[in-house]
């Protein structure tokens, strides 16, 4: 996706379907039913790489918890390495990515974090491009307690049959203790998403800000004075994810014992 830079929309233009610039022109979208409308321009906030990573890893999580709990675990293996091939594209898009993908953007200060929570309450437009500032934090969150899951999962085993590809190499004892945490950090997991799910609906509730069709379609209402955000060609992208999966299959296959 080639680079898309910021335009400004004619404040009061009459048309809502009026095209500056790329972005499309819309009245009164940012603004509660009291206020008056305000002139809001689409910009293209995430990319389709960190849609699909968004979309995906939903879909593996709920596969690795199916897979487990039928039985299946070859399958459940194979989930887990795909979760792990897209945490680490998403680690590498986070610093070679679009603008709203990088961790340096979106990551700032506890005290942004906190001036951002006290406002929660405040009906007012959303002028975030990417994550804001409370938000990103919990982005690192889901992140980590994800990377943790692999990591244990890898080292985990059921005494039976089933044995993650380092099980076998930490020992019974540590990888029983690993897999104590395997199941404790589905837990964490739960309780993160159901914090992640709730904080949306209160963002869509409260502040009427509407931040899953974005995650959807790429795109989102803005004011016009915010900047759009730099977004990077999908082939590094895919170039990323590349390397991220041959990396995944060289070390299983290389170091793993299954
Ligand atoms: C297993 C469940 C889920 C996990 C592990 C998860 C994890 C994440 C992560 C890691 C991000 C950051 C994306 C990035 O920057 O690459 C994110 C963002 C987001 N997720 Fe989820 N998510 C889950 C479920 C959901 C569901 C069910 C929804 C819809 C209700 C949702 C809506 C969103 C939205 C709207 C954002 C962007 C928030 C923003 O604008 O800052 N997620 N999620
Ligand atoms: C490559 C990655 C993974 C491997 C090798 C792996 C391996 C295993 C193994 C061997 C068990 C059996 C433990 C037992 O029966 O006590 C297990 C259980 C389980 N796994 Fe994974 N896992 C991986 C990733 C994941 C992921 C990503 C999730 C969810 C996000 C997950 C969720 C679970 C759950 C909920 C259990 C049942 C824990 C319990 O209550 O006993 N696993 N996994």
């Amino acid at each position: 996706m080639s680079a898309r830079r910021g335009h400004r929309a004619r404040p009061g233009a009459d048309d809502p379907a009026d095209q500056v610039g790329g972005d499309q022109v819309a009245r009164g979208a940012a603004a509660s039913s009291a206020a008056p409308p305000v002139p809001t321009v689409i910009r293209k906030v995430w990319d389709a790489p960190t849609r699909l990573f968004h979309w995906a890893i939903v879909m593996l999580v709920f596969t690795s918890w199916l897979t487990q709990y039928e039985g299946w675990m070859g399958w459940h293996f194979y989930s887990g390495y795909a979760l792990l091939t897209l945490l680490l594209f998403r680690i590498s898009w986070g610093f070679l990515g679009s603008d709203t993908a990088r961790f340096g953007r979106f990551l700032r200060g506890p005290r942004h974090a906190l001036d951002h929570l006290r406002r929660l309450a405040r009906r007012e437009p959303d002028t975030e491009t990417g994550h804001n500032p409370a938000g990103g934090w919990m982005v690192v969150v889901l992140m980590a307690l994800l990377a943790f899951q692999v990591g244990t999962g890898l080292c985990a085993n059921d005494q039976a049959d089933t044995y993650g590809p380092f099980a076998d190499a930490l020992g019974q004892g540590l990888s029983d203790r690993l897999t104590d945490l395997h199941a404790l950090g589905f837990t964490l997991i739960e309780i993160a998403v159901a914090l992640h799910v709730l904080a949306i609906a209160v963002y869509g509730l409260v502040k009427r800000h509407n931040l899953v069709r974005p995650m959807i379609t790429g795109h989102k209402r803005l004011p016009p004075e915010v900047p759009a955000p730099r977004l990077v060609s999908p082939w590094r992208a895919a170039a990323l994810f590349a390397a991220a999966a041959l990396l995944v299959a060289f070390v299983i296959g290389r170091y793993g014992s299954t």
